[in-house]
């Protein structure tokens, strides 16, 4: 079973490829390095003893993805191939819309093409906004998203939606709450570009020392201590999700063409919850402010993961404590290299 994983030198990508190989898959990789590192290839290797074939290629290129599957036989496709920073697709939407709609097209024409047994898309828990109600479901009403980025997961959904009823493909959507922490080997792990946007390796920097201090973006929600709730779930968590439901396509146990999960914990911490239990499992003070709330930002989402519980079999087995624990070792480990 040779199976095409696009993104997979990135964070949730390079964790999937490992839970693969351990599941026994031959895993070629395909990845432009816009966003990861040709090194996460060794870290890879060094967990399973397997280095995945790897092409780098920008799936915006039609003629290089036609190449590509014709040269391979591939059945099954893990896509998390895109653009993913929320600020960033507000300041350059064209280059959001481009990359994460045309790249998808592009693959999804080759599936058609060679008859491709199951695509699983990488999507987020973005395509609800704020839901009117909590736990989410998977029949949450999809709200206009606050940032082209959520648009492009929600347009991606679409084409997918009309793509796998018009020619017969089997396509799983797993919509990912808070993806954190890294494999326990701190071998590979999330590697933000620059200045962190996402809570988590803002929190292990700034207790690294690389940061001065973290904002917190708000304590005047309406939540129990004021600061925002999300889903953190441990990205090896999110991994095996990711193998569970390529499992139910290989298998013929989807119920239709499209379909979609919320993949999270099922349980909601807030802000200063996170930092709470950073600091204990660290054994390292915090340095934090309160701030303003950041543009977009929505009051709380946490998943009702019941449907993936049932359906995929799969649930969270590793808590924030186990995923934080893991971000901090990671973070200890990028001080070494
Ligand atoms: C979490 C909470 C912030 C940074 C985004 C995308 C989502 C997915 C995950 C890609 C919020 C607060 C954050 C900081 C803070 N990405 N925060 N100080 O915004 O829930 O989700 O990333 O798929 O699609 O929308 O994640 O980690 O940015 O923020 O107080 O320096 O932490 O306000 O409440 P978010 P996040």
């Amino acid at each position: 079973m040779k199976i095409l994983v696009t993104g997979g030198l990135g964070y949730i990508g390079s964790h999937t490829v490992v839970a693969l190989q351990e599941k026994g898959f031959e895993v070629i990789v395909i990845d432009d390095l816009s966003n990861s590192r040709i090194e996460v290839l060794d870290g890879i290797q060094a967990i399973t003893g397997i280095r995945p074939e790897f092409v780098q290629m920008d799936l915006q290129k039609k003629a290089e993805v036609k190449q590509f599957f014709k040269s391979h036989s591939i059945q099954g496709i893990i896509h998390f191939a895109a653009s993913k920073a929320v600020g960033e697709s507000v300041e350059k939407p064209l280059l959001y819309y481009q990359n994460n709609l045309i790249s998808l097209m592009n693959i999804l024409e080759e599936m058609v093409f060679y008859k491709i047994e199951g695509l699983i898309f990488s999507s987020s828990c973005t395509v609800y906004g704020q839901a009117d109600t909590l736990p989410i479901t998977e029949n949450a009403a999809i709200k206009p998203a606050e940032s082209p980025y959520g648009k492009t997961k929600q347009i991606g959904e679409d084409i997918l939606r009309d793509v796998s009823k018009a020619d017969n493909l089997n396509v799983i959507a797993l919509r990912y709450f808070n993806p954190i922490g890294a494999h326990e080997s701190a071998l590979i792990g999330e590697l933000p570009l620059g200045v962190p946007q996402n809570l988590v390796p803002f929190v292990t920097q700034t207790a690294a020392g690389i940061r001065k201090e973290l904002s917190v973006f708000g304590a005047d929600y309406p939540t129990p201590d004021g600061t925002a709730i999300r889903d953190y779930i441990h990205v090896v968590d999110l991994a095996e999700a990711h193998v569970a439901a390529l499992d139910r396509l290989i298998n013929k146990k989807n119920k239709a063409n499209f379909e979609a999960f919320n993949i999270g914990t099922g349980k909601g911490s807030s802000v200063l919850e996170l930092i709470k239990t950073f600091v204990k499992v660290s054994e390292k003070q915090l340095n934090y402010k309160i701030v303003g709330r950041r543009e977009g930002d929505i009051t709380a989402a946490y998943a009702d993961t019941t449907l993936a519980n049932r359906e995929l079999g799969w649930q969270a087995k590793l808590s924030l404590a186990d995923a934080l624990a893991s971000a901090w070792k990671w973070q200890l480990k990028q001080e070494k290299n």
